[in-house]
């Protein structure tokens, strides 16, 4: 990998995005050349990123029993799925179309957890089949509807309980689940009556707990929280005789976008590890489910400037992806990094709003973003790996972009460009 350009703008969070001279590459790729040969909007992902952002975690849990179930909501796409699977990983899914995509990765059926408020009975079924590691339960309601499914199928049903430890993960609201106001898990207070309920049904094999207080969470406090919180029940629990093999603490670690500075998941771990020994828990199962934190810096998404359009108060810069590729400044205002992939330019830097095609005014990737650039140019907006593609939607009849996988100096399609055929294919044409 050759030097980054001292004199370009650096990509925040990216260390395998780099500029050199003057071109964005990607490992050993530029950009560009991406761009041109795969047309725009298009993801392209590192894979020497992924499997950075999983190393932290595997050296963080070197020696110990523990699995790392990829939060695949994040991003889905089947040839990082199998990446991340083929260098170890586990999947957690919360629906049965996760479920699908998951067995054909290829995981071991086994290295499945299973999460989600409303699991339909049809999905119950369908994980039980596929020999699936655990259910993660979040209602008393779904622990009796799964057990009548279970035994309907002749079989028991792998449980773990999602608690809701109440605890403040203080991060968007809208991404926050630990809190007593979320939907999410049983309440701390019922946990141990649910566990009681869940031994008593002959369908169940309780296996063991779990809880996921939000995401993108920059600190380790809400974590540490969390986990003492747990470790009560589980000391409760085994006073009961009610003995658990596992610990699943969810998943939720930041990512830099701009200049959040969230602890790297091997010191985190330490931290995790240090308070389970203390607690004489160190040798029970440790499950992780991290999602933004292994694919959210692996990837950005090129688009191309369409046009400039001075206005009297602002001026736009609408670019070829819109919010249908990259919903999260719409859904959150959430920031993302915008840098051009020409690291020089002779155009004149202005302050501009990046917004796409789509007819809303919600439409927008960044805000007051300065940028030297001209018509035709290629942008890429950073930390697009996580929560982008896999929220992608068709609105205005847009296709979804094409994936490229980047490793070394070659690059494949990961997935093809959607056209508006593909979509139309699973309507009834009236007229015919
Ligand atoms: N486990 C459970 C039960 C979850 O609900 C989630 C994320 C994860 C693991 C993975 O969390 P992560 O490590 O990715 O933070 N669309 C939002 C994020 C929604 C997260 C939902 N649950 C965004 O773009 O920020």
């Amino acid at each position: 990998m050759s030097a980054p350009c001292p004199a370009a703008p650096l990509v925040p969070g990216h260390p395998f995005f780099h500029y050199a001279d003057g071109h964005l590459m990607v490992e050993g790729l530029a950009l560009t050349d991406l761009a041109r040969q795969h047309g725009t909007p298009l993801f392209v992902y590192s894979q020497a990123a992924l499997l950075d952002a999983l190393a932290a975690y595997q050296r963080g849990l070197a020696g110990r029993n523990a699995l790392i179930c990829y939060a695949m909501k994040a991003n889905s796409t089947l040839a990082l799925l199998q990446t991340l699977v083929q260098a170890g990983c586990g999947l957690d899914i919360v629906s049965g179309g996760e479920l699908v995509r998951a067995l054909r990765s290829g995981v071991d059926p086994n290295h499945i957890v299973f999460s989600g408020v409303g699991k339909t009975r049809l999905e119950m079924r369908q994980a039980m089949q596929a020999g699936i590691g655990c259910f993660n339960v979040e209602s008393l309601a779904e622990l009796e509807v799964l057990n009548h499914e279970a035994l309907a199928l002749g079989r028991q049903a792998p449980v773990s309980l999602r608690v809701n430890p109440d605890v403040d993960a203080r991060t968007h609201p809208y991404i926050s689940t630990g809190l007593k106001a979320n939907k999410f898990g049983i309440a701390h207070e019922q946990a141990l009556a649910a566990y009681r309920r869940a031994v008593a049904l002959p369908g169940l094999k309780v296996l063991g707990i779990d809880c996921h207080i939000g995401s993108q969470i920059t600190d380790s406090a809400p974590y540490l929280d969390a986990l003492e919180r747990v470790l009560d029940l589980v000391q409760a629990l085994a006073q009961e005789g009610i003995a658990l093999e596992h610990i699943d603490l969810g998943g939720g670690l930041g990512i830099t976008y701009q200049d959040e500075t969230p602890p790297a998941a091997d010191h985190l771990l330490a931290q995790v590890l240090q308070r389970l020994d203390a607690r004489g828990f160190g040798a029970h199962r440790l499950l992780l489910e991290p999602g933004r934190s292994l694919v959210g810096n692996a990837g950005v998404c090129l688009t191309e400037v369409l046009y400039r359009k001075p206005g009297t108060e602002k001026n736009f810069l609408i670019v070829d992806a819109a919010m249908n590729d990259l919903p999260r400044p719409a859904l959150y205002e959430a920031w993302q990094a915008i840098v051009p992939l020409q690291g020089h330019s002779d155009a004149a830097p202005e302050p501009y709003e990046v917004v796409g095609p789509v007819c809303e005014s919600g439409d927008w990737l960044g805000r007051a973003r300065t940028l030297a650039v001209r018509e035709g140019d290629y942008l890429a907006v950073c930390s697009a790996g996580a929560y982008c593609m896999s929220m992608a939607s068709n609105y205005n009849s847009r296709g979804r972009a094409a994936e490229v996988l980047v490793t070394g100096q070659s690059a494949q399609l990961i997935r093809q460009r959607e056209n508006p055929d593909d979509a139309l294919q699973l309507e009834r044409d009236l007229t015919l």
